[in-house]
């Protein structure tokens, strides 16, 4: 399906159909706009701050930094002056000002096919100010920090709008993250609450949410730290749902569909669950139900606190260097970092990124399947697709459940017109051939994009030519948590695009390639990505530890924000991402820090020591094979190697679990005692070209790991 040409050479142009009315029509359009962009930043945001409600003005420049260590701190400012509230912005605007209230924000679709619900954005926003009122009777203040770990429910959006409403910091974990994380996380930001849910299914399989959230609050105490307030939303009872975001809760009782008798606001009106049986159109199942247990003290009903709640709630007016959400991101040494966002530049960032990355008009239809837990989630499932007025689709299941053609369903069912996903999808979907994809029409579809590592040219042209019938331009996007919207991208009218690169940057982003003296490279080169100015959207610090923001992203080359991954230039000017550049992992999409893995296992104590390097997969583009050296006279054996992979995965969550552990007894170490992970890398991948070994303490070390080598035949 690849053409017989390099990528390079490989370039594509979006219809002309697509140009129509497009918000950047061409490619000459996208160059003036940038060079405007980049000599006069102020009057190009500043354009684009006009569409948003200002509660005051910015005085000053639109943005003020210091991106070089030896001058000083490091610092980020966008608008300084100006007060607004974000969450105003994405609905009070939309529904006073732009007279959306009757269009729909999300068509929620369930794990289950045909399980759905249709929220418009007044209810959105009736919802939100309940739970904003909910948040305040609990306590909760402007600049508190709130802990959420729920599934993809149209709740979890209300959550985080109900924080931003009342100047409240979202600390948003991803429900497939561990006890352990939430607890680490929870303690790292110090939130005063915690907002869950019972338990949701993924395909069959029952995640029971709030079991993880007691153990997490439980590991919370042991280390010191007390959170009191933990709010419960019964998802896995349908009929709460609906109670919750569609009827007037003051009219309707607290749902128990067991015992209706029990007092309203008593605890057990959470405890029971009905077997509920769900129609999925192929097969009848019947749901176990699972126990969720309660702890007055502690736990809260969502319902309850919704039913008691006024539905109007006056916005917070923040600065705009307010913190709006912290977000935890691995970093290389193993703890993660609190990624921390700001109110007015995250807002009119994630807001021109998506109008113009996906070209969105009104009558679109956008479906990004990335988790809300992850970047992705945060800005372009909920803020950026709201504060333009979209109606997105937001999904609660799997790709692969019921079958593999669910996806194209959903396309189909809803008309998407804008179609954002991940190269681990592609490829997974790609293994089962066209004829899934090709049961469905697919042709409301206009643009497809993909986020979270380099796709490889092969998914790309299945996506091309396959999912988007060779229609419809792919935009690359690349950015990471930290740079909180797409710094490079392609524009789907305007970007002749080459398979495999994120082409080139977006407004006000200037992108530099650096070697390792850091110095500027020009014309085709390859070596550090880094970005030489601040553009509204970057991260303000790492979350209480200013000094780790400093050395993490600007001590290497001073004078320039580092990104952590490789980048080539080719002859036409076009940015090819090649990958990390330290030490984290690529797994499908998810960064994992090997430390981090690697000190979840130096926590088993049959483990001395441990090495976790990334092997290339087919679909997850890279997987997880690690080297453990056991204490003397303990055995290797399948047992310890499923305890080993159980303790990552209870420490970090299933995204990080093993898929190789190799008994090493003993690691290729330089002289002075640094393991040499490139060649582990090389085992791992069997590669016998080794490089230069010179500098190993002891070169037989490196044939015994070659021989025990796990998976050989893959
Ligand atoms: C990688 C995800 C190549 C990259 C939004 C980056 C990509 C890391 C792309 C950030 C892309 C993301 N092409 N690589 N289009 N998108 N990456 O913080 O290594 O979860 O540094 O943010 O993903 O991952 P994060």
């Amino acid at each position: 399906m690849i053409p017989d040409k390099a990528p390079e050479d490989d370039v594509f142009h979006a219809a002309e159909e697509m140009r129509r009315g497009a918000h950047v029509p061409t490619f000459d359009t996208f160059k003036e706009m940038y060079m405007q962009s980049i000599e006069d930043p102020d009057k190009f945001w500043g354009d684009m701050a006009k569409d948003f409600f200002w509660k005051t003005k910015h005085t000053g420049r639109f943005l003020d930094y210091n991106f070089d260590t030896t001058k000083g701190d490091i610092f980020i400012k966008c608008m300084e002056g100006a007060s607004t509230n974000i969450c105003y912005n994405v609905l009070d605007r939309n529904v006073r000002d732009r007279k959306l209230g009757d269009k729909v924000a999300f068509y929620w679709e369930g794990n289950e096919p045909g399980d759905e619900l249709t929220v418009t954005y007044r209810e959105l926003l009736t919802s939100v100010c309940r739970f904003a009122n909910v948040l305040k009777s609990q306590g909760v203040k402007k600049g508190d920090r709130v802990a959420i770990y729920m599934p993809m429910v149209v709740e979890l959006v209300v959550a985080m709008l109900a924080c931003a409403r009342i100047g409240a910091v979202h600390s948003i974990v991803f429900a497939g993250f561990s006890a352990e994380s939430l607890c680490d996380r929870i303690v790292d930001s110090q939130c005063s609450l915690l907002i869950t849910a019972d338990g949701f299914y993924r395909g069959d399989k029952l995640i029971n949410l709030k079991l993880l959230a007691d153990e997490a609050l439980q590991k919370c105490t042991d280390k010191g730290f007390s959170l009191e307030r933990c709010i419960v939303l019964k998802h896995l009872s349908k009929e709460a749902q609906e109670i919750s975001l569609k009827s007037p809760p003051a009219k309707r009782p607290c749902p128990d569909l067991q015992n209706p008798s029990l007092p309203l606001h008593g605890h057990a009106c959470c405890f029971s669950f009905v077997q509920q049986e769900t129609e999925t159109g192929r097969v009848r199942k019947t749901r176990p139900v699972p126990q969720v247990p309660w702890n007055p003290q502690v736990d809260k009903c969502w319902h309850a606190l919704m039913a008691d709640s006024s539905d109007e709630c006056e916005p917070e007016w923040c600065a705009s260097e307010d913190p709006l959400f912290i977000l935890y991101t691995s970093g290389s040494t193993g703890k993660p970092k609190g990624v921390l966002h700001t109110v007015s530049g995250y807002m009119l960032y994630t807001a021109a990124t998506f109008k113009l990355v996906f070209d969105h008009r009104p009558d679109d239809i956008y479906w990004c399947t990335a988790d809300i837990g992850w970047i992705t989630g945060h800005s372009y499932i909920t803020y950026g697709p709201l504060a333009n007025g979209a109606t997105s689709v937001l999904f609660e299941g799997l790709p692969t459940y019921p079958d593999v053609s669910r996806i194209w369903e959903i396309v189909d069912k809803y008309h998407v017109s804008k179609f954002y996903t991940a190269p681990t999808a592609i490829r997974m979907l790609m293994k089962y051939g066209s004829e899934p994809v090709q049961k469905y029409k697919r042709d409301s579809l206009k643009v497809l994009g993909t986020v979270g590592e380099p796709i490889n040219p092969e998914a790309w042209h299945w996506y091309f030519t396959v999912v988007g019938d060779g229609r419809c331009p792919i935009v690359d996007t690349f950015w990471q948590t930290e740079t909180g919207g797409h710094v490079m991208t392609p524009l789907p009218a305007a970007t002749p695009m080459k398979p495999g690169s994120a082409t080139f940057p977006f407004f006000g982003v200037v992108p530099a390639i650096l070697n390792e003296s850091g110095e500027e490279l020009e014309g085709t080169s390859e070596g550090y990505l880094v970005f030489k100015q601040p553009w509204p959207g970057v991260m303000r610090t790492v979350f209480g530890n200013h000094a780790r923001f400093e050395s993490t992203y600007f001590k290497k080359f001073p004078g320039y924000y580092v990104t952590g991954d490789g980048c080539r230039r080719d002859k036409d000017g076009y940015y090819w991402i090649t990958g990390r550049i330290d030490d984290m992992l690529n797994v499908s999409g998810h960064l994992l820090s090997t430390a981090e893995v690697e000190s979840a296992l130096v926590g088993h104590e049959a483990v001395a020591e441990a090495a976790v390097v990334g092997r290339p997969h087919p679909v997850k583009g890279e997987s997880l094979y690690c080297f453990v050296t056991l204490r003397d006279g303990v055995n290797y054996n399948r047992t310890l190697e499923a305890q080993l992979k159980k303790q990552v995965r209870e420490k970090i969550g299933a995204i990080a679990t093993p898929d190789f552990i190799q008994d090493a007894p003993a690691l290729p170490k330089t002289r002075s005692g640094k393991i040499m992970r490139r060649v582990l890398r090389k085992i791992a991948g069997g590669e016998r070209d080794l490089g230069d070994i010179s500098t190993l303490a002891d070169s037989s070390v490196v044939e015994q790991l070659f021989h025990n080598r796990c998976g050989a035949g893959e």
